[in-house]
């Protein structure tokens, strides 16, 4: 994924969909974010960071060429719908990182335990954010957050009451909502991060973005992204929730604005 700067006029509402709904990635301070909540049509001029997405890295099956986010993924497929006499004969195991090929998933775990997922020097991590390999060295401290945001650049992921109590900071890792503020950077190692920048291929907005914008599902916006996460989760596994089923879901959710109301009624039914 590389990045390029954008800076143009827009108006109060394209404003706020590309913040609030945070299109592709998009970096925009809450602060200013609440500033273009007046009353009447404003023009504002900013700049934008827009991801330009690559390819994604995927793990493969060299026996049926079934592909997955994740090593773990991948180990879990073999070992359920492949004996180990199995005969590869054609294809490999290959590392997504660096297209190392290998005769067994033993070989490949153990490349990428070597070369990936430490690096062998203490606090350095490697993981996946949205599909891309990145290794980023960090402090014992850090917390998730702080490492997509201020390492990462990815400035989607919002950041509330910091405690676990607002739900603000919501990501995906390996597929679970996960509160990044109460998440180390050191316990990320060899997982699957998916932020809301994962959502947008940069220029269109997803079904889900959509709906919400559709619906005016947010106001200022803050929250969005943990709740749009959260609802990836719950769509994932249940297309069509009940608002019963949306209540739960984002029970940890909190919208200072008082939208709740319309941003559950908007993800229940699905998109
Ligand atoms: S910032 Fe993480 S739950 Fe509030
Ligand atoms: S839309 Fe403003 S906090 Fe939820």
């Amino acid at each position: 994924m590389s990045e390029k700067e954008e800076t143009k006029q827009i108006s109060r509402r394209q404003f706020l969909r590309n913040a609030g709904i945070v299109v592709g990635g998009t970096a925009v301070g809450s602060s200013f974010l609440l500033s273009a909540c007046g009353g009447e049509e404003v023009t504002k001029t900013v700049t934008k960071t827009v991801n330009v997405t690559t390819a994604t890295p995927k793990f493969v099956c060299p026996y049926d060429s079934q592909e997955f986010d994740t090593f773990a993924a991948l180990q879990a497929h073999v070992e359920a719908n492949h004996s180990a006499g199995d005969p590869i004969t054609v294809n490999k195991f290959v590392s997504p990182y660096d297209g190392a090929e290998f005769d067994t998933l033993e070989q490949l775990k153990a490349h990428l335990d070597a070369n990936f997922m430490s690096q062998g020097e203490p606090g350095v991590v490697s993981f996946l954010v949205n599909g891309k390999p990145v290794t980023v060295k960090v402090e014992d401290y850090w917390t998730l957050d702080f490492v997509l945001r201020d390492r990462l650049a990815l400035y989607g992921t919002k950041v509330g009451c910091g405690v676990g109590q607002c739900g603000a900071c919501t990501v995906l890792v390996d597929g679970v909502p996960t509160f990044a503020c109460l998440t180390l950077g050191i316990e990320i190692a060899g997982k699957s991060i998916e932020t809301i920048e994962s959502l947008s291929d940069g220029t269109n907005l997803s079904p889900l973005q959509q709906k919400f914008y559709d619906n005016e599902a947010f106001q200022c916006g803050f929250c969005t992204s943990g709740f749009m996460m959260a609802a990836k989760a719950l769509l994932a596994e249940n297309p069509n929730p009940t608002v019963d089923e949306v209540r739960e879901a984002v029970a940890g959710h909190i919208c200072t604005c008082g939208n709740l109301k319309n941003t559950v009624a908007t993800i229940a039914g699905g998109v």
